[in-house]
């Protein structure tokens, strides 16, 4: 047959919180060949909780892959060829299974999950002087329903099966990536049970000092150190599913290596569902502003490990779903950037979309979300350019922690993401930021990174993760264009609004 002789293919399994997708690539010019997307479900079974099901994330990725090499077949790309393949995924949420039966114990819960909140409000109240801090100094990360020991520990404390299959020595915990990497390296029948020290950071039982867990740390949230995964760098290969390298990284670790983030003072922010923007340095600068240090990647057994000053933000895209979901103004995302392209202005409207309390930098769980100055002349057009408002002024507020905690004044934000298409929201960006924004012209940034961290695993791809033989990406610049005075006014405006988010109640 007319077989296209292409050489190694490398591809990315990227499993995020609203869907799954299955890249792949060239090894050689990075060429993104073929890939198919699968919507994932999202279950709120009460006020705060979102679940996903694992087997359906499991299927979702088995799905993606067919799908994907149908079209490669279709192409006479021969499939034979894909070397290897890197899994990047939603950080944080958390899985229990038993690893003689292979069943998960209960469904995945989800980073955004509040039904920890009374837990984190007792340990914080145990902490000397209430203090949400109290487990930075080895985890870089406050105590928050955010992370994955939180979840774990309700899950123990709840579910029976999980319970008697931790006292029966037959439960494993592992977030995502290691969920998948254990089924597709053969699940019960001798699958590998592992993480990599990006996700691994985000858990809370991770050292990011010693880069291993901590039995303190474990002790703390009474949880036993044999259900956890082992650690691995983020570029090496962990096992084989059929012939071909598996491996691993977070998503937003994924996004950096992709926007070739391998620099100090380097800033990137993947809109989409979730807002974060990651600050890279070569090591770890603890936050007085309310960011996370979290681990930006270790790219290979022998290699440092390098450090991130994150900023997380829970809803930010996930606010153009809720105004067509559950109040219906809109059909497509796309029909919101005409609706607020139509009117260029919010009016005078402000949106906080504190749905799950407020995430960087303020990590208030009980704030909740706040629409404010409306007038008899606000209309859904206002409403939509206040929504697209709110993930730049998030932007902005995380922007400038980010600047106080680190010193350097960004010049520049590289984006990526679904929501970087939006071309108003991109202007707006730089407005609202007052320096360009740069987004690379080709959007995949996060299924790259992973796919080149796992070609560089393998040795078959020819992208270098040196920082010194870096080739330029082509990118699109938008810069300022109002007065830096307006810009001030209206983020003055935002910040009132977001005290109004923190104590509504009160
Ligand atoms: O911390 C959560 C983040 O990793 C989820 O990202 O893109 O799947 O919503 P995303």
């Amino acid at each position: 047959s007319n077989r296209i002789m292409l050489g190694p293919l490398v591809a990315a399994i990227d499993q995020g919180t609203s869907s799954t997708r299955f890249l792949v690539f060239n090894a050689k010019t990075a060429e993104l060949l073929s890939h198919h997307q699968v919507e994932i479900k999202q279950s709120f079974p009460k006020e705060g909780w979102v679940e996903e099901d694992p087997k359906e994330i499991l299927q979702s990725v088995y799905e993606c892959m067919d799908r994907t090499c149908e079209k490669l077949t279709q192409l006479n790309i021969d499939i034979s060829n894909i070397k290897a393949i890197g899994v990047t995924n939603q950080r944080e949420t958390t899985l229990v299974w038993d690893k003689e039966t292979g069943e998960p114990l209960y469904n995945a819960i989800v980073w955004l999950d509040l039904r920890t909140q009374s837990t984190v409000e007792r340990l914080i109240n145990k902490t000397p002087g209430r203090n949400k801090n109290h487990l930075k100094h080895k985890t870089g990360l406050p105590i928050s329903t955010y992370f994955s020991a939180v979840k774990l520990r309700w899950l123990m404390d709840n579910v029976e099966k999980v319970h008697e299959a931790v006292l029966s020595h037959r439960a494993m915990f592992g977030t995502v990536d290691s969920w998948l990497i254990w089924c597709l390296t053969g699940g019960k029948k001798g699958g590998v049970h592992c993480t990599d020290v990006t996700n691994a950071s985000r858990t809370m039982l991770f050292n990011i000092h010693t880069m291993d867990w901590d039995p303190e740390l474990c002790k703390y949230f009474d949880i036993p150190m044999e259900i956890l995964p082992k650690v691995r760098s983020s570029s090496e290969i962990y096992g084989l599913m059929v012939s071909i390298c598996l491996q691993c990284l977070g998503d937003q670790s994924a996004a950096l290596v992709g926007q070739m983030c391998f620099k100090d003072g380097q800033a990137k922010n993947t809109y989409d569902f979730v807002l974060l923007i990651c600050l890279f340095s070569s090591y770890p600068v603890v936050s007085d502003h309310g960011l996370l240090t979290t681990v930006a990647y270790k790219l290979g057994r022998d290699k440092p490990a390098c450090y991130a000053l994150e900023g997380s933000v829970a809803i930010a895209g996930a606010v153009v779903r809720w105004l067509k979901d559950n109040l219906g103004i809109i059909q497509t995302s796309t029909e919101l950037e005409e609706l607020a392209a139509d009117v260029g202005t919010s009016y005078g409207c402000y949106f906080v979309p504190a749905f799950s309390g407020l995430y960087a930098p303020y990590w208030e769980p009980s704030a909740r979300g706040i629409i404010c100055g409306l007038t008899q002349f606000t209309n859904r057009s206002h409403l939509a350019f206040a929504a697209l408002e709110a993930v730049c002024f998030q932007t902005r507020e995380i922007l400038d922690a980010m600047n106080q905690d680190s010193g350097i004044h960004l010049s520049q934000l590289q984006v990526d993401g679904g929501m970087t298409s939006n071309r108003l929201l991109m202007q707006l960006q730089a407005d609202i930021l007052c320096i360009p924004v740069v987004k690379p012209s080709m959007p995949e940034t996060t299924a790259l990174g992973a796919a080149m961290a796992a070609g560089a695993a393998e040795g078959v791809s020819v992208w270098s993760l040196n920082p010194e033989d870096l080739t330029e990406v082509t990118s699109e610049k938008f810069e300022p264009q109002i007065n830096p005075e307006e810009s001030e006014l209206r983020y003055a405006r935002w910040k009132k609004a977001v005290q109004r988010a923190m104590n509504w109640e009160t």
